[in-house]
């Protein structure tokens, strides 16, 4: 994997961003970081406790700065929050020395996978037709990714070893099928 760049983990809550991240970034040897935990860290404050006292706003303002300042990074892996690159500018930031990677699930098997630990998210509170249709709402974006990877029956080591050698193969010359 080329040093110079960062691999950018994009997509819904639930998806696996930060178990995967962690992973990619042990085998490359690359830093980590996982978005929600640095605002925390910058913070003081839990994710829970920045939106119920500051509310969703102030949330997205210190993500955004964040954001500005890791994309100066190189050489590491990035776990965003599910609404980061929902924000063109974010996107922007982090596509510069970035390759992003989406990771796919259905609504079904993030409700499985996040049913445990609902209440670490604000965003996952509400009714279930909530979710689907934030989930609905943000694929769009999402699907704009450079790599789409289905995680669906597949577990760490499968989506990190499948994100690694799609890389891998991109560097060595051979191109992703084209996307619609
Ligand atoms: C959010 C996702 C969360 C966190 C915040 C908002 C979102 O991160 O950033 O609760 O808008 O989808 P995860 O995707 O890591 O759960």
């Amino acid at each position: 994997m080329d040093p110079n760049k960062n691999i950018v983990l994009i997509g819904f809550m639930g998806t696996g961003k930060s178990t995967v991240g962690k992973r990619l970034a042990k085998s490359l040897d690359w830093k980590f970081v996982d978005t929600d935990v640095a605002i925390e860290e910058l913070t003081g404050l839990s994710v829970v406790e920045l939106f119920r006292l500051h509310g969703e706003t102030r949330f997205r303002s210190e993500e955004a700065l964040l954001v500005q300042r890791l994309s100066e990074q190189r050489g590491c892996v990035f776990a965003t929050g599910g609404g980061t690159v929902l924000n063109s500018e974010n996107w922007a930031f982090l596509a510069q020395h970035g390759v992003l990677v989406q990771l796919y699930a259905t609504v079904e098997t993030i409700l499985e996978r996040v049913g445990a630990r609902p209440n670490t998210r604000p965003l996952l509170k509400g009714s279930r037709e909530r979710i689907e249709a934030l989930w609905q709402a943000r694929q769009e974006i999402y699907a704009r990714a450079d790599m789409i990877v289905d995680t669906t029956d597949k577990d760490v080591d499968e989506v990190a070893g499948e994100i690694l050698s799609r890389l891998e193969g991109q560097e060595d010359g051979s191109r992703e099928l084209a996307k619609d």
